[in-house]
């Protein structure tokens, strides 16, 4: 008897509960006529309402001034002290893919307040490519078959074979490395490390730990000869190119950044309020990002940043960030009105954007420019074609430009 009210108070509190949280996540907007009026905050206009006019200025004072906000509200502090680090070859291969490769397996495990994480890298790098060589680093948060060092299976999320072909190497780690994917688990990784940010509202949660991972990658490609610690690419795909952009915002040393169909809290603009919306990822995703960013649910406009000052801060380095025409859901207009509103910081380093006024045709990349897009014809995904426009581009700055 007992028994049986419990479960019905149960049920109902947790029927209760469920509609409460579809209440809360409006229906997603597919209609480009309702996207609301907005008005972006200015990336140049510091809070004292100053306009920023200088390289100087920006890195003075506005570039901090903005981290701190993506902090403060959405992506949680990022702590960068830890008490040790260790890089472990725990396997090697020279003459991986028939020769053509040099395959390392490192772990790299970080020790910080008597707790340690450990962090699975699977590293190819061409042995026909002149050293130390450039590389890309996957940030995979998808199934690990995807990153699989034996080459048995293969896959165009992580195409592994052409990207070493096209003389680059190429990286990657599983984000459960850092924070497991998921709303009661993320705590058993780098947050063990440093539990006082899981009191904070503005404490680092998921994709922190796994832009904070990235970093790690890069403490160990400092001491890698073959690797030319500068010309890293960060690349992620979906919730990972949001773990992509936040790694690259906070860290400097990656040269490239490639946030592919990242979509909301990624490189696409909130305020249009198209596809997901900041209460739908919050709702799903609660352990993504920190309390406070709850607080913004529905309420777009009352955010101090918008995305675009997000993407501001690769300035000067080159970011390239895509759409899949059918993954309205990721918003692919509002990534690259994201974008072009990035625009004004890169103009304060004398770079010049080629990305034109409107969102270019599906299929057509823009890629010679500090600032790239395309939006590929089909799913979100991470594919092939992607890969390849990725690689064209780090050819285009790392080869063409600065040679
Ligand atoms: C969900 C989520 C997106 C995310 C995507 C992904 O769709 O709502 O924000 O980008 O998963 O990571 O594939």
């Amino acid at each position: 008897m007992y028994r049986t009210i419990l479960l019905l108070i149960i049920t109902s509190l947790s029927l209760f509960w469920y509609s409460s949280l579809q209440a809360q996540a409006p229906e997603p907007n597919y209609d480009e006529t309702k996207v609301p009026e907005y008005v972006l905050p200015d990336v140049l206009k510091s809070a004292t309402g100053k306009l920023v006019r200088s390289q100087r200025e920006w890195e003075r004072s506005r570039r901090g001034e903005i981290l701190t906000l993506l902090e403060n509200n959405i992506y949680g502090q990022m702590p960068k002290v830890y008490d040790s680090i260790r890089y472990m070859i725990v396997s090697e291969n020279k003459m991986s893919m028939q020769g053509r490769v040099h395959l390392k397996e490192v772990l790299i495990e970080v020790f910080n307040q008597r707790k340690s994480v450990k962090i699975n890298l699977v590293l190819f790098v061409p042995n026909n490519a002149p050293k130390p060589v450039p590389a890309f680093v996957l940030i995979n948060h998808r199934s690990k078959d995807n990153i699989d060092p034996a080459r048995d299976t293969k896959s165009n999320f992580w195409p592994a074979e052409v990207v070493v072909d096209a003389g680059y190497a190429i990286a990657a780690f599983h984000v459960d490395d850092l924070a497991p994917d998921h709303k009661d688990l993320f705590i058993n990784g780098v947050l063990e490390l440093y539990p006082e940010q899981l009191k904070a509202d503005n404490g680092m949660r998921a994709i922190g730990a796994w832009a904070w991972g990235a970093s790690r990658v890069m403490d160990y490609f400092q001491k890698d000869a073959l690797i030319d610690k500068d010309k890293v690419v960060i690349v992620g795909h979906s919730r990972g190119g949001k773990a992509s952009l936040w790694a690259a915002a906070q860290d400097e040393r990656f040269a490239i950044c490639v946030t592919n169909c990242s979509g909301n809290t990624g490189a696409a603009l909130s305020r249009r309020q198209f596809g997901e919306r900041i209460a739908v990822i919050n709702t799903a995703f609660p352990h993504w990002f920190n309390n406070n960013y709850k607080t913004f649910n529905n309420k777009e406009d009352s955010l101090p940043v918008d995305q675009h000052m997000l993407v501001a801060l690769i300035a000067p380095r080159p970011i390239y960030a895509t759409s899949a025409s059918e993954d309205l859901w990721a918003d692919p207009k509002g990534t690259f009105l994201c974008l072009k509103n990035a625009e004004p910081v890169f103009s304060l380093y004398g770079l010049k954007s080629s990305l034109p006024k409107e969102q270019p045709p599906i299929d057509k990349p823009v890629i010679q420019s500090p600032i790239a897009y395309h939006n590929r014809a089909g799913k979100h995904d991470l594919t092939l074609y992607d890969w390849k426009n990725f690689i064209k581009f780090a050819d285009y700055h790392f080869k063409s430009r600065y040679k």
